[in-house]
């Protein structure tokens, strides 16, 4: 082992034992848990000819995505709020349109330069582990603080990818196993154990305590039946009864209340726990005067006194949408549905195992508002952006998509196609299609020639900042200023990138700390001081992200 690896698998050990989480580890582990800084960070080219409009803030990649999360991070780190992946289940079916064993060709040639000649001793677990471990990173660093993934999982690697998001994202930001039935009907016939008719979606958080999942409107809750004179503002409502045993004893919520016949009632003697009321005399006050109190004998003729729920008011008077939090198992929305959806579409069935876009819509709603950004980096046949732009054509909003799609053919001829389609018939939307360029780094270690002033400057700005450079800010060498530190490039000219006299007009002397990016520099300490200058050499201190 490495010394980099051993030091990475020690911090990793010791932050597993933090967490009271036991190590997990598989062949070729130690060789991925800091692959996402060695990959190689490679510009996005956009195809005019594949887009469909201009300046489009929606984008599809065509690319494998460790490389495409990469180039995306100076543009999107912490920007998106939600992440769905529908990854290869890694079930060994070759027949389907994409090849779902991670042995595909570009996979395998992948892991035999990152994992070396023990890669092709791996498992099929140990790959798809060390497949998914790097790019799970990289899709940590784009989401958002109060950002959710959603990741479609069956059992041929569930346990495996709850170990290593439990890894990436932290136990502590687990938020749901949840089960989706994806068939109709009774599920596989053929089984000697059990008819299986689900799968999973696993949910984590990337900071638990910032995320919310959001309630759901309680339509058809069938406990909200009863209707009294305002019924058309507050709703139906359902009789709860006033006293509890369960919210603890207060001497001053045990006061009688007067039945319709004098009587007094007082909360529940019978029952073993002391029973108290839930509202104060003050309150009950004002619920009687507004029809939110009923008192009535119950089946044993004993009085007994109910608050009104309504569906769509609270115990305050105020008119609201109860909402309700959603359940962890998904009985609607089956494959066939999605199935036949891509049908319609495309006249034929071009993409089989899609997701329903219906089941996306809901998770996107779950977490998102209507000016979210929603990445899905194993794009297929594009459901997600489908859903996205269905949701912003019924409610007007204005949430982004990103798309990433490794094969060029299901990204050309399927993904782009439907997301330009559904465009068409919906009469609104857009999206730059983009494809991987050459990388930064030249394999001599040189900054690759073809790179444009915009690109490095986003590059330098994001290294140094961990921000996003705000173009129009951009002024000759100046490309920003972050936390009272100015940031300047000298990138224009081959052999004209030196940081002089000249380079220093425009820069004020002493003020603010300023970072120079430059081939080279013929100032003195002494200036570089007054200026309050660090110079930093292009290429050796470019930092590799
Ligand atoms: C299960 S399909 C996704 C289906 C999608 N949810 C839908 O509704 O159409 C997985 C997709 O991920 C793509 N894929 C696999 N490995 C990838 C990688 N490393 N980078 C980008 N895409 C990848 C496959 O080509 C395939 O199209």
């Amino acid at each position: 082992m490495q010394y980099r690896s051993l030091s990475v698998f020690i911090w990793r050990t010791l932050k597993n034992l933090k967490n009271n989480m036991p190590l997990f580890t598989w062949i070729g582990k130690d060789k991925v848990v800091g692959h996402d800084k060695e990959v190689p960070f490679r510009l996005l080219r956009k195809n005019k000819s594949l887009s469909l409009g201009e300046h489009s803030e929606n984008l599809i990649v065509e690319g494998d995505n460790l490389e495409a999360l990469k180039a995306l991070l100076p543009f999107y780190y912490g920007k998106v709020k939600c992440i769905y992946i529908d990854p290869p289940y890694n079930t060994g079916n070759e027949k389907w349109v994409y090849n779902d064993r991670v042995n595909s060709g570009h996979i395998r040639e992948w892991l035999g330069k990152v994992v070396g000649p023990e890669g092709e001793d791996l498992t099929r677990h140990d790959k798809w582990l060390c497949m998914m471990y790097p790019r799970l990173k990289l899709l940590h660093q784009l989401l958002r603080d109060d950002g959710v993934i959603f990741i479609s999982i069956d059992d041929n690697e569930h346990c495996n990818l709850k170990m290593i998001m439990d890894d990436i994202f932290g136990s502590e930001n687990f938020v749901a196993n949840i089960v989706w039935e994806n068939k109709e009907g009774g599920g596989k016939s053929d089984s000697n154990f059990f008819r299986i008719k689900h799968e999973y979606i696993l949910v984590y958080a990337k900071e638990i305590k910032n995320s919310r999942i959001f309630g759901l409107p309680v339509e058809d809750e069938d406990r909200y039946k009863l209707a009294d004179k305002y019924v058309s503002t507050r709703g139906k409502y359902q009789l709860i009864k006033l006293d509890s045993a369960s919210l603890g004893y207060v001497k001053s919520l045990d006061y009688p209340i007067k039945a319709p016949d004098g009587k007094l009632i007082y909360p529940n003697k019978d029952s073993k726990k002391i029973s108290r009321w839930r509202w104060g005399k003050e309150k009950l006050i004002w619920g009687t005067k507004n029809d939110f109190v009923v008192i009535k004998q119950d089946k044993n003729n004993e009085w007994a006194v109910y608050t009104k729920q309504y569906l769509n008011c609270d115990n305050e008077g105020n008119l609201i949408d109860r909402l309700i939090q959603p359940i962890g198992v998904i009985s609607k929305y089956s494959t066939t549905q999605s199935n036949r959806l891509l049908k319609d579409i495309f006249g034929e069935a071009v993409f089989n195992y899609s997701k329903p876009i219906e089941l996306i819509e809901y998770l996107i709603e779950l977490t998102c508002d209507k000016n979210s950004l929603i990445l899905d980096s194993f794009a297929g046949s594009g459901t997600t952006a489908h859903a996205v732009m269905e949701l912003n054509k019924e409610d007007g909003g204005d949430r982004k998509f990103i798309l990433v799609e490794m094969e060029k053919k299901i990204a050309r001829e399927i993904t782009q196609e439907r997301v330009r389609r559904v465009a068409k018939k919906l009469g609104k939307g857009d999206f730059e299609y983009a494809e991987l360029g050459v990388p930064l780094f030249k394999a001599d270690g040189n900054i690759n020639e073809k790179v444009s002033f915009e690109e490095m400057a986003s590059y330098v700005y994001f290294t140094e900042t961990l921000s996003h450079i705000d173009k129009r800010k951009i002024k000759g060498a100046f490309i920003g200023e972050h936390s009272g530190t100015e940031y300047y490039l000298l990138f224009k000219q081959k052999d004209d990138n030196i940081l002089n006299r000249t380079a220093l007009k425009g820069m004020k002397k002493d003020g603010e700390e300023k970072v120079v990016y430059a081939d080279k520099c013929l100032l003195s300490e002494e200036i570089l001081n007054d200026y309050n200058i660090t110079f930093k050499q292009i290429p050796y201190q470019v930092r590799v992200y």
